[in-house]
């Protein structure tokens, strides 16, 4: 399908898109972070804004042109990605959240560069335990408000799958299918979306912009419904 056939059915809304993954700083030279390359969260700002939405997509990271007629705002860290979700999202239609979010930060962070000296032990880093954005998302009144997250999961796919989506309290779940070929920096990708009511659609393998038109025709629906 020509995306100029693609209805207009986001005209007038505005939503949110988290992309790219967090990175979480040790020291001035060094961080933490995940194999996101942002490119499922960049086509999923794309399509919403060629169906007519106002976008504000927040990029952890992410190493790709501005889509066109996108609000971008950048962060680096988890807790920087939170504040700038969290703010987007009071005045949002949906929330879509395909961005990696780290799930731990280094507990202290230093402010000069961390040093090996000879005959020292390697030094250990203490983790703690980041905010859950979806889950916040998820748990705060959100009615009139589509709330998506993502998953990629490597085995039970759905079990686990519908698992989260209750625990995160969203209105639709987007579960890859990871195997042996991941979908870290592919152009493609093949996934089930889960809905909060028992909903499953299965998307074929294929480009990330085909997954991103089917995660928004569920969250029109779901506006228009
Ligand atoms: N997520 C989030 N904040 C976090 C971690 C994850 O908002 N601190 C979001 C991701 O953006 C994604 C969804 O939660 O949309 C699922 O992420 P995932 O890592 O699969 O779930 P977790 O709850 O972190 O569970 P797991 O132990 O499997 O990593
Ligand atoms: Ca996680």
């Amino acid at each position: 399908l020509a995306r100029g056939a693609l209805p207009r059915d986001l005209d007038g809304r505005h939503v949110v898109v988290s992309a790219g993954g967090t990175r979480e700083a040790l020291d001035p030279v060094r961080f933490l972070g995940n194999r996101s390359s942002g490119l499922q969260g960049y086509a999923l700002a794309r399509t919403a804004a060629a169906r007519g939405a106002r976008v504000t997509l927040v990029a952890a990271n992410v190493a790709l042109p501005d889509p066109a007629g996108v609000r971008v705002v950048v962060v680096e860290s988890a807790l920087q990605l939170r504040e700038a979700v969290l703010s987007a999202a009071d005045r949002a239609d949906a929330v879509v959240m395909a961005a990696a979010v780290a799930d731990f930060r280094p507990a202290g962070y230093r402010p000069s560069k961390i040093k090996k000296r000879d005959g020292a032990s390697a030094p250990s880093i203490e983790l703690v335990q980041n905010p859950d954005v979806l889950a916040e998302l998820g748990a705060r009144p959100h009615a009139g408000q589509v709330i998506v997250g993502f998953a990629a999961e490597t085995d039970d796919v759905l079990a686990n799958g519908r698992a989260k989506l209750a625990r995160k309290g969203c209105d639709l779940l987007v579960v890859n299918q990871v195997g042996a070929d991941l979908a870290f920096g592919r152009p493609d990708n093949a996934a089930v979306v889960l809905g909060a009511d028992g909903s499953s659609v299965e998307v074929p393998r294929g480009p990330k912009e085909a997954l991103a038109d089917v995660v928004w025709d569920l969250v029109a629906a779901r506006l228009d419904g």
